[in-house]
């Protein structure tokens, strides 16, 4: 009985110490940071963190306590957030967000470009710190000095606020969906979806107004799984029915490196389109995402209504892919010709978009071929322009800075190989 009593007494007391040295552990970790990192602490006191005891130790461990030993501060993974969010992890993982570092490795282009611009986070890995990244990955970016960017939850919902409120605000997407080649911000904030929602904001519209954000239309009830149907590279598996159509999807497959020049039969590189989901590659997959995303649609518009969009969408994405394959057929006569010739890692005697605007192919800058990066602009500026805009409703950007474009594009390159074709015949 006394033994017992006492064990009970030994264990409480144990305890007490214990529950006190994590407290002042805790204590430590923000009184020491209120003085080094103001900003952060006040971020986190304002969180639902702060309110249910998420202390900076249950996210970065207790190792670290002084400035000397600020190496051992554990910089969390998206698994840490899936202790107490498995939800959200779970539909995170199943969506395209979780591909983005991978995909943003699998391009030829990544290995030519600075560091910095990747693994630095300053250029496409400041937009593609987007996935989990495999242990293998981690290693690698550690070994090579890259200590951080462990966490791409914290790209729409930041640190230390770790906001919903602020994740639900379409700015959050801006950052990453802006600009060159994705413009979903510049297209979406400047429809009539997005005057509204401004208008709304502005109190110029009552608060029950529909007003459709980014969130609405690609994370409804919040689902973290996100995919669309075209994607990014605007390809997909089967091909379309129509006949030309089909033929110039064929040729941009070709231009992705993905079919080979020759023979047509697939390559290597479609297990890396498998692997990152670049594209559907079955018709059910396709429809899957279709129709997911119009029955957001049919929230606020007439079935009727919406599918008219779609099939226009569609029809109008054959005629910019037919303009499209006409300029990349222009670019591959040259090399049939022998007038342009292999250089550096290229593959095939066809131009590789995966190589972005470094159309020297990891050669050299002085073989920087000019009439490739007008093609590469018309596939990954105007046309990427031209599609998203029917999806994001916006006039402009559909015809001036979209078809328009592409035409004006088809010119130079046309203008161009005439010029060298004259050239070449001269040389001879
Ligand atoms: C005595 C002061 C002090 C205490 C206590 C302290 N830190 Fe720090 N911490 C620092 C300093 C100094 C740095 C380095 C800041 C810099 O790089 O400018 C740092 C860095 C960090 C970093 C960033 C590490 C990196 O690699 O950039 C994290 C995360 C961190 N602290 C979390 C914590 C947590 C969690 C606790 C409590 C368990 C804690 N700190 C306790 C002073 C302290
Ligand atoms: C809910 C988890 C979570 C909590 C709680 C948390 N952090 Fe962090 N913290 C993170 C994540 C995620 C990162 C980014 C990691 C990376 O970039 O690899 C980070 C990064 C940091 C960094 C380094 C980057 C920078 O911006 O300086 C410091 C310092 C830091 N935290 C301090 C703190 C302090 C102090 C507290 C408590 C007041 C705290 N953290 C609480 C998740 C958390
Ligand atoms: C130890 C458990 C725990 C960990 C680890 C944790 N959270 Fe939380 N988180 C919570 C709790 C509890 C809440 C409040 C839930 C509520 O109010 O319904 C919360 C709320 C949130 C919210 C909603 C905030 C709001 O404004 O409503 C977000 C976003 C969030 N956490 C993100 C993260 C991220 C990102 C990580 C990893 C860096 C993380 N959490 C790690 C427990 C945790
Ligand atoms: C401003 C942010 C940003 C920068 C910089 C950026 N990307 Fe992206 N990238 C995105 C976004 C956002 C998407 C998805 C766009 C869409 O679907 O319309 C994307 C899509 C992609 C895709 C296609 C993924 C898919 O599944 O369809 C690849 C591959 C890619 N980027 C590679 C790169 C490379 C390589 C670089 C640098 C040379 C780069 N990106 C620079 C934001 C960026
Ligand atoms: C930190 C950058 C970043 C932020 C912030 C971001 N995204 Fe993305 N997003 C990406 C990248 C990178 C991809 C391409 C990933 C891939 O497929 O490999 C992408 C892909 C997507 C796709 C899938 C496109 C496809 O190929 O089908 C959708 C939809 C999307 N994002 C919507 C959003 C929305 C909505 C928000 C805001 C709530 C958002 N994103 C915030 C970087 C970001
Ligand atoms: C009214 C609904 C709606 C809103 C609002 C909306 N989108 Fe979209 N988005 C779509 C549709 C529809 C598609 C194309 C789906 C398909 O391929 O069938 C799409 C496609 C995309 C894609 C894939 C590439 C593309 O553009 O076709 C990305 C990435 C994307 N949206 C991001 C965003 C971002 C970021 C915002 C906010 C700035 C936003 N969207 C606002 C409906 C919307
Ligand atoms: C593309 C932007 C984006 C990314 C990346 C993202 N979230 Fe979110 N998150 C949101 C949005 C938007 C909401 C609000 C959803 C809603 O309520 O409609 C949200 C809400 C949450 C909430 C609050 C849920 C609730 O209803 O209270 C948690 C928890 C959360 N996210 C955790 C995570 C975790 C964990 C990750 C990483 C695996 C993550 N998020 C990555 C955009 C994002
Ligand atoms: C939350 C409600 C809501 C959702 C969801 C929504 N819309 Fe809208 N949409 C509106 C409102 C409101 C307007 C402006 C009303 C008007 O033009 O009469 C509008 C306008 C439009 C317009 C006409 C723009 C113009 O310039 O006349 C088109 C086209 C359109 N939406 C298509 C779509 C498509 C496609 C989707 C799904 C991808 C969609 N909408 C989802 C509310 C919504």
């Amino acid at each position: 009985m006394g033994k017992t009593r006492w064990l009970l007494g030994f264990c409480s007391f144990l305890l007490f110490v214990l529950t006190a040295m994590v407290a002042s552990a805790e204590e430590n970790c923000i009184t020491c940071h209120k003085k080094i990192s103001p900003g952060q602490v006040q971020d986190w006191s304002v969180s639902k963190h702060a309110e249910n005891d998420v202390t900076c130790s249950v996210c970065h461990g207790s190792d670290h306590q002084s400035a000397e030993d600020a190496a051992k501060a554990v910089l969390p993974d998206e698994h840490v957030c899936a202790q107490c969010h498995e939800e959200q992890f779970n539909q995170f993982v199943r969506g395209k967000h979780n591909l983005g570092w991978t995909a943003m490795n699998a391009l030829p282009v990544t290995h030519l470009e600075p560091d910095e611009l990747m693994e630095g986070g300053k250029g496409c890995g400041g937009c593609h710190n987007m996935g989990i990244k495999s242990e293998e990955q981690k290693k690698e970016l550690h070994a090579r000095g890259y200590r951080y960017q462990n966490n791409s939850c914290d790209e729409c919902h930041t640190r230390h606020a770790f906001s919903k409120k602020e994740a639900l605000d379409p700015h959050a997407c801006q950052q990453c969906h802006m600009g060159y080649d994705h413009p979903q911000w510049e297209m979406w904030s400047s429809s009539k979806h997005g005057t509204r929602y401004f208008a709304k904001l502005a109190g110029n519209l009552p608060e029950s107004a529909a007003a459709p954000k980014c969130q609405d239309c690609h994370m409804p009830d919040g689902n973290h799984e996100n995919r669309t149907a075209w994607g990014f590279l605007g390809v997909r598996l089967p091909l379309p029915e129509d006949k030309e159509w089909a033929a110039a999807q064929v040729t941009i497959l070709k231009a992705l490196g993905v079919l080979d020049p020759i023979t047509g039969k697939p390559t290597a590189r479609l297990e890396i389109v498998k692997k990152a989901q670049l594209a559907r590659l079955t018709k059910e997959e396709f429809d899957r995402e279709r129709n997911r995303i119009k029955k957001v649609c049919y929230r606020c518009h007439s079935k009727d209504y919406v599918d008219f969009q779609f099939q226009q969408a569609d029809q109008y994405y054959k005629k910019i892919d037919m303009l499209l394959a006409e300029g990349i057929n222009i670019v591959a006569d040259l090399y049939k010709d022998g007038i342009l010739k292999k250089r550096g890692n290229q593959t095939y005697p066809y131009p590789d978009f995966l190589y972005f605007m470094r159309t020297d192919y990891g050669a050299g800058w002085d073989k920087l071929e000019y009439i490739e990066q007008v093609l590469f602009q018309m596939y990954m500026k105007h046309r990427m322009r031209a599609y998203q805009s029917f999806f994001h409703i916006n006039p402009d950007y559909a015809y001036w800075y979209g078809w328009a474009m592409m035409v004006k594009d088809l010119g130079e390159i046309k203008e161009l190989a005439r010029q060298m074709r004259a050239t070449h015949a001269q040389a001879k």
